[in-house]
């Protein structure tokens, strides 16, 4: 029957007309009435009192005092680019997504973010950076909402305001803009050892990027994938660029931030002007779908955790070109919305918890952000499949919906458009995961008790420099902490990883290196986690 809405390039020509007002041969209202002259206010005389009734004075400043929407809470500054992803079809055994199978090329949009500053901070703070894609596939859009950073600080999502209050500046002089260097950041992280992996990762070269196209992007979480046989497969999901893994050195990104704060989105655009396209390769580390939902021993809805690609190997699946630079910054890069929520046929989620969360909180938010809940119509976030929903009017409604029965079955717009149960060819079933006999708890699993062996891992698979550039990024921050107390924590859990690495902060902070307070775990290093030699 096709789509039951009007999309909203059907409007009237003058809507389109008004868009580019200041290129066409006058100006109009927004109305679409000629105007004379847009600069000068009507007035009793020239040198008289302004006078109420001047329409176009009032609908000019009233829309000009409109013209900012709240910023993301998180995510804030970013830059974004359109592109194509093709994939290679060999995920086709394990996913029934059509994006996936062989050679089918998908419109894509990616943005690029920081965490914690506001939209007009500075690009090479340290930091994680957002990796967020929005696929338009031909089976509905599919957002991989991922980050720089394999893994996240918390494993519930019902901390995320805290460690985001934590990560924000202090409420009472707004400052630091800056990820770290300050107090109530390393009181959160080092209060809440889970963080430990994530934090040592920013401190690390990894949380001052060279460029967007020199990061890797990770979907972090567990995900699981479906074929058309039913059978399911656990994945984790990687971006791989093509130039290689680089970072700045801090003294570096210091300058930079002084001189160019606009460094990555400039680097960005600039590049992809030039025709120098990015492009990333995509990939998955897989593993059977066991009711444990284990691998090795790592617990894989544990979202501080990775798989070190020793043990399972990135396997490619396609590849993605940034190639376009968006025309208008807010229609597309600040408009876009992304939600790990958007999957299509052939990609499920799993009980991470921190995902749970996520599900809910990315719609919420951009409703206010957007005004309402029809920011899915907005040109950017419009899928490019056939839309035949049955959600109907609210704020900033711009289709046109024919019919009389948004409701269904019904008997009156020719029935309804399927049979529940039959003709589920294409559409997005759930899988049937069975969930154990439980009760009720609010309480983590033990298996996500173990905060320092994967921090310990990644610090024995670090080069020199690498490891060098860590105590100096840590003694950086914690120096910059008002307590003393905090330091001395932070020293605590770093002597928890590596006494080498405590007792290399411990000398830059003038403080005694204290000795673990939990055995040293005994872990391999996992090589791919250098940047030396990606
Ligand atoms: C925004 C990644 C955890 C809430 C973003 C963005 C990225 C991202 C890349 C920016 C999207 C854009 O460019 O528009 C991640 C990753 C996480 C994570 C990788 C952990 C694995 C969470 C959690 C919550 C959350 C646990 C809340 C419970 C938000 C919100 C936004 C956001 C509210 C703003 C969205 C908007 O305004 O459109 N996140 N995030 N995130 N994230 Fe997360």
């Amino acid at each position: 029957t096709g789509p039951a809405t009007v999309s909203p390039t059907g409007q009237p020509t003058g809507a389109d007309q008004a868009r580019m007002a200041q290129s066409g041969s006058y100006l109009t209202n927004a109305q679409g009435t000629r105007l004379y002259d847009t600069d000068h206010s009507l007035k009793a005389g020239p040198r008289g009192p302004v006078l109420l009734q001047d329409h176009h004075l009032r609908e000019k400043v009233m829309h000009f005092d409109h013209e900012r929407i709240p910023e993301r809470v998180v995510h804030a500054r970013g830059a974004g680019a359109h592109g194509v992803f093709r994939s290679y079809g060999t995920a086709a055994g394990v996913t029934k997504a059509a994006f996936l199978a062989e050679d089918v090329e998908t419109p894509v949009f990616v943005r690029f973010s920081t965490v914690l500053g506001s939209r007009g901070s500075a690009d090479t703070v340290r930091d994680t950076r957002g990796f967020a894609t929005k696929f338009y596939t031909s089976e509905g859009v599919f957002d991989l909402v991922g980050n720089n950073i394999p893994v996240f600080f918390i494993q519930d999502a019902i901390k995320f305001p805290d460690i985001i209050h934590a990560g924000k500046p202090h409420p009472d002089r707004e400052i630091p803009q800056a990820q770290s260097a300050h107090d109530t950041f390393w009181d959160f992280v080092t209060l809440h050892t889970e963080a430990t992996h994530h934090t040592l990762w920013n401190m690390s070269d990894r949380g001052i990027p060279r460029s967007y196209r020199t990061m890797e992007g990770f979907g972090v979480h567990t995900f699981r994938l479906v074929n058309a046989a039913g059978e399911t497969t656990l994945v984790k999901f990687h971006w791989k660029p093509k130039l290689g893994v680089h970072s700045l050195v801090w003294e570096e990104a210091q300058i930079i931030n002084g001189v160019d704060p606009d460094f990555h989105r400039r680097d960005l655009a600039d590049a992809i002007e030039a025709g120098a396209y990015p492009q990333w390769e995509f990939g998955i580390q897989t593993f059977p779908d066991t009711p444990d939902q284990t691998f090795e021993g790592i617990d894989l809805l544990d979202p501080t955790n990775i798989v070190p690609e020793e043990l399972a190997p990135v396997q490619p699946i396609g590849l993605l070109t940034l190639n376009r630079n968006p025309s208008n910054f807010f229609a597309e890069t600040e408009q876009v919305a992304f939600h790990v929520g958007h999957l299509v046929p052939g990609i499920d989620i799993t009980d991470d918890p921190l995902l749970a969360g996520r599900l809910f909180s990315y719609l919420d938010t951009q409703i206010t952000r957007l005004g309402g809940p029809n920011f899915p119509q907005l040109p950017i976030n419009r899928p490019h499949a056939p839309v035949n929903d049955m959600l109907r009017d609210g704020m900033h409604q711009t289709a046109v919906h024919r019919g009389t029965a948004p409701y269904r079955p019904n008997s009156l717009d020719g029935g309804c458009p399927f049979t529940p149960g039959a003709g589920l060819d294409g559409a997005y079933v759930e899988t049937p995961v069975r969930i154990p006999e439980a009760t009720k708890v609010r309480e983590a699993p033990e298996s996500f008790d173990d905060h320092f062996s994967q921090p310990r891992r990644f610090w024995l698979s670090m080069s020199a420099p690498e490891r060098e550039h860590i105590i100096g990024a840590y003694t950086f921050e914690l120096g910059k902490c008002y307590e003393q107390a905090i330091r001395e924590r932070a020293l605590q859990v770093l002597a928890n990883i590596d006494p080498e690495l405590c007792a290399g902060v411990a000398a830059g902070l003038g403080l005694p290196a204290p000795e673990p307070s939990v055995p040293l775990a005994d872990v391999e290093p996992s090589p791919a986690l250098s940047q030396v030699g990606h």
